[in-house]
């Protein structure tokens, strides 16, 4: 059977009072909106259709080819909205799945239930509804005397007696799709002046129709964000679904409330990851790692058993056994091969620094390549912009660069060369050789160790 899904999200959000588009707003690190659009593409296996009216341009922009976009102006309603699908749709599908964009705490298993009910029985519609005791102004769940569902009111609509209600309306649908657009046709407008999509179930039931209707095991998932305050809420279960789903799979979280990791990222088995660490974007964290307290890692990748604590790594490749912090930061091209020492205050920007390199104490390394077993002394910089343009250094294997050493690029440092406390170096430095000074000057040829 062809399944198709349709994602409303093109009401205003007033509530948010923002000049961002509510579907825009972020949920750990993604817009709200994508996390919608994903189910729906797996369950449907095909590009859903976002229908979008204000903020139309940022919601396209913001998701480009994922999804197909339906304008919808004026906004007359929900039914309205699901209208518009029409003309895209008719044809295409033989059931349609119904979601909001803001929406984001429903999963795959639901959706794919809603489908398989409806697949599985005669009636042109399946719902989903939940039992909840903060009826938050959804819609009512109204049964006759036979438990079938009769209708949903909105509650601006509803009766004393039906406000009571505690079964809500989850707003998640499939419809049998050629009945649909007919049905869609039938709406009444409602006394607000919109087009409810609700008023399809009334409309199934008085054709003498079965509809059929699932409650939410966890009435988690209906949430629906209308708020910043339901904002707050909604990332904070998604960031403990996120993170259980870590420490099942065998990463330990040492406080999980303040351990923030975004949905694209990866992590190795025995990593442990102390309090207030953010890990972000694409990251990929290897085995046996110890992350934080205090570390943001963003679109980096680390090997296994490194340690990083207290520090900022972003766009950065460590491999095995590397250790950094307290009060490091990778920025963007960082490379630090296997078993890389950076202690506090250290800054390293597009740069590889060799297996086994040390760099103990408050030093920037900008541009630069450095072998294997370098010891980088406290307070040495690479001087690699001279205002107009950035220049590289090559420091060979082996070498020792003094305490406060000045690297002024373009320059390049010999296999074991080495350079006094405070040197300013401004010409190259051939192997073995020791230069002091300022500007540095070479005053001996030194013996090569083994
Ligand atoms: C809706 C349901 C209510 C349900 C609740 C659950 C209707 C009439 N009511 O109420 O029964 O309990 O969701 O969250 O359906 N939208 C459009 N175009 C429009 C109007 C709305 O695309 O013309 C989109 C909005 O962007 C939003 C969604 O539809 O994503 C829901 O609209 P909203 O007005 O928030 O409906 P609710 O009052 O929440
Ligand atoms: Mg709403």
């Amino acid at each position: 059977m062809n399944v198709q899904a349709i994602i409303l999200a093109a009401g205003q959000g007033k509530r948010m009072r923002s000049a961002l588009p509510k579907v825009l707003h972020p949920l750990l690190g993604r817009p709200m909106i994508s996390y919608s659009l994903e189910v729906n593409q797996r369950v449907s296996g095909t590009k859903p259709v976002i229908i979008v009216g204000h903020g139309a341009e940022a919601i396209q922009k913001a998701l480009g080819e994922a999804a197909q976009f339906v304008v919808q102006e004026p906004q007359l309603g929900t039914g309205h909205a699901v209208q518009q699908a029409e003309a895209v749709l008719a044809g295409q599908a033989d059931v349609v799945l119904v979601t909001f964009g803001d929406m984001p705490l429903l999963t795959e298993e639901t959706l794919r239930r809603v489908v398989e009910t409806q697949q599985a029985n005669s009636g042109p519609v399946t719902m989903v509804s939940l039992i909840a005791e903060d009826p938050r102004g959804f819609g009512r769940v109204v049964r006759g005397k036979d438990g079938k569902v009769k209708a949903i009111v909105e509650e601006a609509q509803a009766t004393p007696e039906q406000m009571a209600i505690r079964e809500l309306n989850a707003s998640v649908y499939c419809f049998s799709a050629g009945w649909l657009w007919g049905a869609l046709k039938r709406v009444p407008l409602s006394p607000k002046g919109e087009y409810y999509l609700t008023d399809v179930v009334g409309i199934a039931v008085a054709e003498g129709q079965a509809v059929q209707a699932l409650t939410l095991d966890n009435p988690e998932e209906a949430i629906g964000i209308n708020t910043r305050v339901h904002l707050a809420e909604a990332e904070a279960l998604l960031r403990k679904r996120v993170n259980t789903a870590w420490m099942l799979a065998g990463v330990s979280l040492v406080d999980p409330a303040s351990t923030y990791i975004e949905p694209g990222v990866t992590i190795g088995q025995d990593t442990v990851v102390w309090p207030n660490t953010y890990l972000q974007g694409n990251t990929i964290v290897g085995e046996g790692c110890i992350l934080g307290p205090d570390a943001v890692v963003r679109d980096t990748r680390l090997g296994n058993h490194c340690n990083v604590f207290a520090s900022v790594l972003e766009g950065a490749i460590l491999e095995d056994h590397v250790e950094i912090g307290p009060f490091g930061h990778l920025r963007k091209g960082a490379h630090l091969a296997e078993g890389v020492h950076m202690g506090n205050f250290g800054e390293v920007k597009n740069s590889y620094l060799g297996p086994g390199t040390k760099m103990g104490h408050f030093s920037y390394l900008g541009d630069a390549t450095i072998g294997e077993d370098v010891n980088i002394g406290a307070g040495t910089i690479t001087c690699n912009f001279d205002g107009e343009k950035k220049s590289p250094t090559v420091i060979g294997a082996d070498a020792f660069i003094g305490s406060d050493t000045m690297l002024v690029a373009p320059v390049k440092l010999g296999e074991g060369a080495r350079t006094g406390a405070g040197a300013v170096v401004t010409k190259d430095i051939p192997p073995y050789t020791l230069a002091v000074g300022m500007p540095a000057r070479q005053i001996r040829k030194l013996e090569k160790r083994d």
